[in-house]
């Protein structure tokens, strides 16, 4: 299907699909990861590296984890225990771990054209696992899943007609490019919301969306909400106040019953700032699916990985 995994614009729905469809044999009858008895050992032998310049919890422990269940070796390097610490770039850094045998490269950094070029030039599988505001694929891939599950759709189906609206800092996100890039391929409307400085142009044609300025507009009529936070490491120059945030696009109780549709499902991708995006009561409520999503991630990278790696 493909060889590296870097991100999801121009992707087929039918790939997309097949790729969720994938990780739902990743999944028990009650939405839990688990590994498919054909799969124990898929990963028996190999070894893949986990290389992340930037810090994160799900994406780098869900493809640790997933590594292990599929009997692989994951291997966890940064820059703080690598020798990039010591000036070597990270492609000689790639290129020493492919030349020890490494099978697969999972890699995160701030250089939004880092994948591309180690997809050239190193002769392993490279999954993007985040490359600073460009795509975070496989985060977008459980957001599908999530969404397809909860709304009762099935094997080989995408998610036709389903409004689904992203709140908050987007033009700072991968998550929502990538997201923006999953669910139009897979037929649902997507709304973009929040500060104007924390929105793309209008002009920028890589966000194939609707955006709207209030929070009222963005909720009204949503089947589900990807809410994300600030990202404060990379706004520079003025701050976005955090009580005018709150104020004007955090969903609280009150939000969600005066704003929000019974039905409607929120998704985060983490980590969550609770108190200013979401209240506990909202991330721990009855619409959040937010834990959901992090289990799915399971699932995800285990599909990933074994059919870039697998045996
Ligand atoms: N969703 C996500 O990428 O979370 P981490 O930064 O913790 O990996």
């Amino acid at each position: 299907m493909f060889e590296h995994l870097i991100g999801l614009k121009n992707r087929s729905a039918d790939e997309l699909v097949t790729i969720l469809d994938a990780a739902e044999r990743f999944l028990d009858e009650s939405g839990d990861p688990r590994v498919p008895p054909d799969c124990v050992d898929t990963l028996d032998g190999k070894s893949v590296g986990l290389l992340f310049f930037e810090p994160s919890t799900r994406t780098r422990v869900s493809f640790q984890y997933a590594t292990h269940q599929l009997g692989g070796y994951p291997l966890f390097l940064s820059d703080q225990n690598s020798s990039v610490r010591k000036g070597e770039s990270v492609l000689d850094t790639c290129r020493n771990l492919a030349a020890m045998g490494f099978d697969g490269l999972v890699i995160r950094h701030d250089d939004r054209n880092l994948p591309f070029s180690l997809a050239e030039k190193v002769d392993v599988p490279i999954i993007n696992a985040g490359n600073g505001s460009g795509e975070h694929p496989t985060q977008a891939l459980v957001d599908a899943l999530t969404l397809r599950r909860a709304f009762g759709r099935k094997l080989g189906q995408d998610l036709n007609g389903l409004n689904v609206s992203i709140i908050g800092d987007v033009v700072h996100s991968r998550v929502a490019r990538s997201d923006v890039h999953a669910l139009r391929t897979l037929g649902a409307e997507v709304t973009l919301a929040g500060p104007q400085r924390l929105l793309p142009r209008s002009s920028d044609t890589d966000w194939d969306a609707r955006m709207v300025h209030s929070r009222q507009e963005a909720l009204n009529g949503a089947d589900a909400v990807i809410v994300l936070r600030i990202k404060t490491e990379k706004i520079h120059g003025d701050v976005i106040d955090t009580n005018t945030f709150i104020r004007d696009w955090g969903i609280d109780e009150a939000v969600v019953d005066e704003e929000m549709g019974p039905e409607t499902k929120i998704l985060h991708p983490g980590p969550v700032i609770r108190g200013v995006e979401l209240t506990d009561a909202v991330a721990d409520g009855p619409s959040s699916l937010i834990f959901d999503q992090v289990s799915k991630g399971v699932a995800v990278r285990m599909a990933i990985l074994d059919k870039l790696l697998g045996g």
